[in-house]
Formats: C-alpha cells, structure tokens, sequence
C-alpha cells in the first residue's frame, strides 16, 4: 500500500491505474470504514483502490469537534493495508486548502438545509465542496459511502447526476455493533455509562418503523401527516424520558427525504440525530 501525502504524490501514483476506486474518510477508521472498501474493491475487482484520510475543517462549524476529532492515522493505514487497499491519499490541511477555499459546491437548500443542515449549518456545503474536491484528485470510477450518513449520500448522489460527473456512486449498509448501535468514530466520545444506553437511538427509530407499518399498512390514499407526526413526537419524547437531547426523529421519503403527507406505497426511511451528554449521534433505519 502506499500514501499520498499531496496532490502531486497522489497523481503520480495514480496515473498508471486504468481505473480507480475511492473511499473518502475522516480517518479513526473502524468495521464500517472497511466494508467500504471491501465493496469498492468488488465492485471494480480490477481498479487500483484508493480510501482518503482527511479532517474537513470546512463542513465543522467553530463550535463542533473539529480539534478533538480522533486522529489515528497509523492504525488507520495498517487497517486499509489488511483490507487490500492500494493507495491512502491523506493529504496535509495546507495542500489540500492552500488560500482560503472560496468556490464551494452549494447543494440545494430543499436538500441541504432540513435535517442535519438544519442543525449544522453549511455541513453539506463542506462536506460537498470537500467531496468534490476529492474526486477532482482522485478522479475515481467508483467511490463508495455509507448510509449512516443517508442525508450525505444523497446529497453527494445528486451532486454527481447534476455535475454530469462520471463516477459510480455506490451506497453500503450501515454496520452496526452487536447491540445494534451503528458504528461511528464519534461512538469513541462515549463513557461506558453513556456506550450502554446508546444502542436506545436505534432502538427508538426500530419503534418508528414498528408504528409506521402497523399504522400505514395497507393504506394506500389519504392523509398520513397526522399519524407520522404523532409517531415523531412519540419517538422524541421517549428518548427526552431516556436522558437524551433529541434533535429530530422523523420519517420521510427515502428518494428525496420530502415530507410524509400522503399514504402510498412509496419507500420510507427514519431518520434521527440526538445528544446523550455531549455526544451528538446520528442513525437512520429503511422501512
Ligand atoms: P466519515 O465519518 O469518516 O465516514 C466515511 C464514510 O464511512 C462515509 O461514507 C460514512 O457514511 C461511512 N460510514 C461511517 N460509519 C459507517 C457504518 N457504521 N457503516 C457503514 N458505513 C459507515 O462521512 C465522512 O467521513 C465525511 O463527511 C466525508 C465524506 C469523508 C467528507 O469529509
């Protein structure tokens, strides 16, 4: 395996390749991190796989967690290594934003600002303008993302339809631990009191996806926004009861993250973000 500490490094090493795969991370990589990989790489069995390491400062607003952000970049690259992958791009802050970025990727608001852009403002706008970045440098064939972050890949989906960029984007089951909490690097912010009860965030989003089925099934036609907003608030104040700061639990449409107004058989998902003493988690369900 090797690293790319700079644009140049990394062009260098990767103009013999045919075709690429990438998997863009923020590094304190875990299980879920390398199924990324590991689907990359069946995916195109034959591309040179590439996964990046880099903390975005852009898509972190002055008061989150940029600093304390886990920096395990050793393990990190002996984890891809064990995983097959053939190229770290993890460049320094200063090569890959040299002058302030000031030509950012703007997604739009009916995507960007609800959910997590509504509480982390600009998010999406670092996370795009970082993404696209990327992909400029590593000009990849196939780039893979979680559905942890569904919100993320969706935006990141529409970005490529809309920017006629030729790459595959390929969206990979969240992976969770044994007791069902999805895997995340935040996940180590964690006391252990705090690790015990947070299996209770996905436990409240399988509650949503219990009470949607048992209340829509069947019903094809008329007004569900009554119901879907009982089933929220119900979600949110049995979390508060649990000690938790809830930001949303709502369901939505699972092609547009639009709102629930109307009984069909379109595809739904839960989606939920909440606080357990200051760790800020996020997870979604398909239903
Ligand atoms: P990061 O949080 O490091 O996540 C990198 C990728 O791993 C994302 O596509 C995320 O959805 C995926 N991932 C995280 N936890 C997962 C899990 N439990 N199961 C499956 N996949 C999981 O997301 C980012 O970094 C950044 O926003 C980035 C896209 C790199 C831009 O800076």
């Amino acid at each position: 395996m090797q690293i790319a500490r700079s644009i140049e490094d990394l062009r260098r090493l990767l103009k013999p390749a045919k075709q690429r795969t990438f998997v863009p991370t923020m590094g304190n990589l875990h299980a879920g991190h390398l199924e990324l990989v590991k689907v990359a790489k069946q995916t195109l069995p034959d591309a040179m796989s590439v996964a990046s390491i880099f903390v975005n400062r852009l898509q972190f607003a002055p008061h989150e967690d940029f600093d304390s952000y886990p920096r395990t970049f050793d393990n990190d690259c002996a984890l891809l290594e064990a995983q097959g992958c053939d190229v770290v791009f993890a460049p320094q802050e200063k090569d890959l934003y040299p002058e302030p970025q000031v030509f950012k990727v703007h997604p739009p608001a009916e995507l960007a600002d609800i959910l997590e852009g509504a509480f982390r403002p600009g998010f999406f706008v670092g996370v795009s303008t970082v993404v696209h970045k990327l992909f400029n440098c590593v000009q990849p064939d196939v780039a893979v993302f979680g559905k942890k972050d569904y919100q993320q890949l969706m935006v990141i989906q529409r970005m490529v339809q809309q920017m006629a960029l030729p790459i595959q984007i390929v969206g990979v089951v969240t992976l969770r631990a044994e007791d069902g909490l999805a895997l995340s690097s935040r996940n180590g912010y964690l006391s252990p009191a705090e690790r015990a009860r947070a299996v209770e965030l996905s436990g409240a989003l399988k509650a949503m996806v219990a009470s949607v089925r048992n209340n829509l099934s069947g019903k094809v036609s008329g007004d569900a926004s009554k119901v879907i907003t009982q089933i929220e608030e119900q979600a949110m104040q049995s979390l508060r009861d649990k000690g938790w700061q809830p930001d949303y639990l709502v369901v939505r449409h699972r092609h547009d993250l639009s709102l629930v107004t109307q009984f069909s058989n379109a595809p739904l998902v839960a989606l939920g973000a909440a606080r357990l003493g200051s760790t800020r988690l996020i997870d979604n369900l398909e239903i």
